[in-house]
């Protein structure tokens, strides 16, 4: 079998692949892996990932900001791998960034503060004690005075300081007295890594907020040893660095409450049997993370699904229309609320306390009650009605005229439209085309309906699509 040998593909591939790989942590070899393993899945995220044209443009300009340089402390730990830090300098200075260097005891046992400095073009920090730099507490200023600490290679020894608070030279003083973000390129034998140890001051310092990347498999210095453990590339850790000192993004959304349901619902037929449907809730749960993304407080309500809490979102699970009802009722006040659940429109009547049994006298006779329409409920509130509240409308047919008349019928502002017929994938698939119909003022009015129809998309770019119009929309409005 032909074997792919990295440094033979293109430019801009290789570049595509060590941002891809340095922003998953892991290796390029083991990130081609896993694009050929997806591929043959048929799940590759090549589409989602970032366009080589973006790339490309990100290799023209690598630098954090073009108005300011930014600045980075560099730890350099006592280890083997401490001398691609001195290529890390080199990568970082690349991309405008000013480095000091810290190095430990253990690290001049493998590099010196001359070669540092002579790559830096500054003065390399060795002593927590050393009269000249700490007359002025030298350690606070280095801790403070950057934008990123990174420290490559953070050695299992100086993890583990950190995870405990310990402060007892130079560079532990400085992770201690830090109140900037910190970036740890862990490097060390694999028995070390994969220790209990290592394995619980890591936890600790992801808890505490610590950034991290690698530790890459490999081979390692010592003979017939391989397995995790070798330090991140240099090209990979700069990547990181770049990507924590990125201006933060925008949060058009910050200090708005955003109430979102998602998910089917589950309605009871006995304590084992329900009626359900196919709803998988991802575009519920994209458009909560793409909210909390742009700053917004966000509750989710959902039904049950099988997907993970978006991080920084208040996630309520629920089971029934009822349920979701009082539970968004409960998170009420909010700016927008937008009902992306799918509700089963009825539920059993007379639901079974015990599980049904076959009986000879025939099948069980199941009589429908219809559940409260939440999106309706919420719309036609004379209280406390959100200024801004979104329906969707998952039709199979005539789905404008049917999407226009729901708006008219619920008394929602925008409705979210889009055709849920089997030949479209769109129950529990990853893409949506969605149209957008918009009512302007207090008038119901099903002529004044605007319609805009947006090209096929993922669920995640629907939802930043929506983010970005409810955004503007509140701006215009305030
Ligand atoms: O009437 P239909 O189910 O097509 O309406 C869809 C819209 O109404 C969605 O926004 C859905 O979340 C909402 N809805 C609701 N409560 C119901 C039924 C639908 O909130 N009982």
């Amino acid at each position: 079998m032909a074997s792919l040998t990295i440094r033979k593909l293109d430019e801009a591939v290789k570049v595509y692949l060590r941002l891809r790989s340095a922003g998953n942590g892991r290796s390029v070899e083991e990130e081609v892996r896993v694009i050929l393993g997806e591929l043959v899945q048929g799940r590759s995220e090549l589409s989602g990932a970032t366009p080589l044209s973006a790339v490309a443009h990100a290799e023209a300009a690598p630098s954090v900001s073009a108005s300011s340089e930014r600045s980075v402390t560099l730890i350099i730990g006592g280890g083997i791998a401490a001398f691609k830090s001195l290529e890390l300098i080199r990568r970082l200075k690349e991309r405008h960034i000013h480095i000091r260097c810290v190095l430990t005891k253990a690290a001049q046992q493998f590099v010196t503060p001359l070669s540092a400095s002579a790559l830096s073009h500054e003065r390399v920090y060795t002593d927590l004690f050393n009269p000249e730099s700490e007359f002025d507490a030298g350690h606070i200023r280095l801790a403070r005075e950057c934008d990123l600490i990174i420290v490559a290679p953070a050695t299992a020894d100086l993890m583990a300081k950190m995870a405990h608070g310990h402060a007892d030279d130079l560079a532990t003083a400085i992770l201690l007295a830090a109140n900037r973000p910190i970036l740890l390129a862990p490097a060390m034998n694999p028995l070390m890594w994969n220790n209990a140890a290592t394995r619980r001051n890591v936890l600790q310092l992801r808890r505490d907020g610590i950034h991290m990347i690698g530790p890459n498999a490999g081979e390692m210095a010592e003979s017939n040893e391989a397995g995790i453990g070798r330090m991140s590339e240099a090209v990979e850790i700069a990547a990181a660095a770049v990507d924590i000192l990125r201006p933060p993004r925008p949060r058009p959304l910050a200090g708005k409450r955003v109430l979102i349901t998602a998910g089917p619902t589950h309605e009871a037929i006995d304590p084992v049997r329900y009626i359900a449907n196919r709803s998988s809730g991802k575009q519920g749960f994209a458009i909560a993370a793409a909210a909390q993304a742009a700053g917004a407080d966000v509750t989710l309500v959902s039904g049950p699904v099988d997907l993970r809490d978006p991080p920084g979102v208040t996630v309520i699970r629920v089971e029934s229309a009822r349920d979701m009802l009082h539970r968004v009722e409960a998170a009420l006040p909010a700016d927008i609320a937008i009902f992306a659940a799918a509700v089963a429109d009825w539920r059993v009547a007379n639901e079974g306390e015990q599980k049904l049994k076959k009986t000879s006298a025939g099948m069980p006779q199941l009589a429908l009650v219809e559940n409260p329409d939440i999106l309706a409920t919420i719309s036609k509130l004379k209280e406390n009605r959100p200024p801004l509240v979104i329906g969707f409308a998952a039709e199979t047919e005539h789905l404008i005229d049917n999407a226009k008349a729901k708006i008219a019928r619920k008394g929602c502002d925008w409705i979210v439209a889009n055709d849920v017929s089997p030949a479209t994938g769109v129950m529990g698939g990853d893409r949506n085309t969605v149209h957008l119909l918009t009512r302007d003022g207090e008038k119901i009015n099903v002529d004044s309906t605007k319609v805009e129809s947006w090209p096929v998309m993922t669920k995640e770019q629907v939802a930043a699509e929506l983010v970005a119009k409810i955004a503007q929309t509140m701006e215009k409005n305030s």
